[in-house]
């Protein structure tokens, strides 16, 4: 195949990253990074310089080399020493040994027992509950009466939260805790860190002490799964349970905010593939409705940048050497838009079919919750167009704000109203 992205009309000066302007639409950004610096090595908003790899198949080789440490320890600035790298409040926090974190053979050992638990049967076994939600969700929405919504607000957010707190076995009472938590790791995920600082303090000390409990007193949930978890005779110890419930809210809560978000924006701006995604909807056709939730993250994915990579020994990448130590970032919503190897990468198609696009990564940190992502994300797509007929936004779409994280990309609200 040439090569699409010489081919590729971008011209003009390097764009500014990380503005406001790059929040609202980075894919003009990208297709410039993808064609006259594929690898480029870059100042980011907090001071730290790394690497971007922009193009898919680069991409793809960076995320699956073990060359690629995740150990922040392994970065020549340490910055992760001065909080800059990694998730706000994780060190203070002591929850530093979870997947994200670690290279085999110990992330081999964690994500074998955390996999006994958090089964593709687990998940499946938990459709009813998700759907349950969603209804209750939607209900509230409709019960008030306006014809009006923000679905951020009302349904995006609240939907994992409470699936992952019920998957995990949080009871009931104790939810709307970590719906504060979350909102205010959400609200401020870019920005100051004090606040989240203290929201992951107050989380990790209150999963240390429900896997006491549970510990005590064994439930069917997934923190008990996650106890009796064992390989080999091994089992995790409390600290790493612990680390490891944060990580499936962390890692597994925003990102699907943005993917129910970004999903349903999108369909609501391309108004033929949200009428083909209706049919399947309506004619329950699970197959198509899989096709169009994978479509979706392609397009207009929640997770910008794979997480933290740093070179334990130098490499090349795309023809650039890359110095030990020194931080690579994957940035996955380029990759996922390029022309080398997706046809027509800037149109969104609920029907494409070879679509292996880097939206969950790729390699040995492919997305663990990936099952319970699809589920939720095709949930909440299927019941809000099933039940709120005459879905339109509400407002603009050059009106609407994103909230551009270095690692994620999200709406901040999605007005919308339907036929009352
Ligand atoms: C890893 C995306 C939902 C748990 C990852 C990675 C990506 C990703 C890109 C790899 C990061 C890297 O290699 O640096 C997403 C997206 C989601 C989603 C787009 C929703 C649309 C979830 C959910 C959970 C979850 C619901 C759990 C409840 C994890 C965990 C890892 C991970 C534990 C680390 C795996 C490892 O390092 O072995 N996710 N994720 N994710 N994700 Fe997800």
């Amino acid at each position: 195949m040439p090569d699409q992205n010489a081919a590729c009309p971008v011209t003009g000066p390097s764009p500014t990253l990380f503005t406001w302007e790059f929040a609202t639409d980075p894919y003009p950004a990208y297709a410039w990074l993808r064609k006259n610096a594929p690898v480029h090595w870059t100042e980011l908003p907090s001071g730290v310089h790394a690497w971007l790899v922009t193009r898919y198949a680069d991409a793809r080789q960076a995320l699956a080399d073990p060359r690629l440490s995740k150990n922040p320890a392994q970065h020549s600035e340490s910055a992760h020493a001065k909080g800059k790298v990694g998730i706000p409040g994780e060190r203070s926090a002591d929850l530093m040994t979870h997947l994200l974190n670690i290279d085999p053979p110990d992330h081999t050992r964690l994500r074998r027992l955390v996999s006994k638990a958090f089964t593709p049967r687990r998940v499946a076994e938990f459709a009813p509950r998700v759907q349950q939600l969603a209804d209750e969700l939607v209900d509230a929405i409709v019960a008030d009466g306006t014809g009006s919504a923000d679905l951020i607000h009302e349904l995006a957010f609240p939907l994992p939260i409470y699936a992952i707190c019920d998957l995990l076995g949080v009871p009931p009472e104790d939810q709307d805790d970590f719906r504060d938590w979350a909102g205010m790791m959400i609200r401020h995920g870019g920005g100051p860190r004090g606040g989240v600082a203290r929201s992951v303090k107050k989380m990790r000390a209150y999963l240390a002490e429900l896997i006491h409990r549970k510990r005590a007193e064994p439930g069917d949930d997934l923190i008990s799964g996650l106890i009796r978890a064992s390989d080999h005779g091994e089992h995790l110890t409390e600290g790493e349970a612990a680390a490891m419930a944060f990580i499936l809210l962390f890692a597994g809560f925003e990102t699907t905010v943005n993917l129910i978000g970004n999903g349903t924006l999108a369909l609501l701006r391309h108004p033929d593939q949200r009428q083909r995604f209706e049919e399947a909807v309506a004619a329950d056709d699970n197959r198509l409705m899989t096709t169009a939730v994978e479509e979706l993250l392609r397009y207009d994915g929640p997770v910008e940048l794979a997480t933290w990579r740093f070179a334990a020994e130098p490499l090349e990448i795309g023809g650039e050497r890359i110095g030990r130590g020194e931080p690579v970032l994957v940035v996955l919503a380029a990759a996922d838009r390029d022309p080398q190897r997706f046809p027509d990468p800037d149109r969104l198609d609920v029907t494409r079919r070879d679509n292996q696009h880097l939206g969950y990564g790729h390699g040995i940190h492919y997305c663990l919750g990936a099952p319970l992502a699809r589920l939720e994300a095709q949930t909440a797509l299927a019941t809000l167009l099933r039940r709120l007929s005459g879905l339109r936004l509400a407002v603009d779409p050059d009106d609407l704000r994103w909230r551009g994280g270095l690692i994620m990309r999200g709406l901040r609200k999605l007005p919308v109203e339907f036929d009352v």
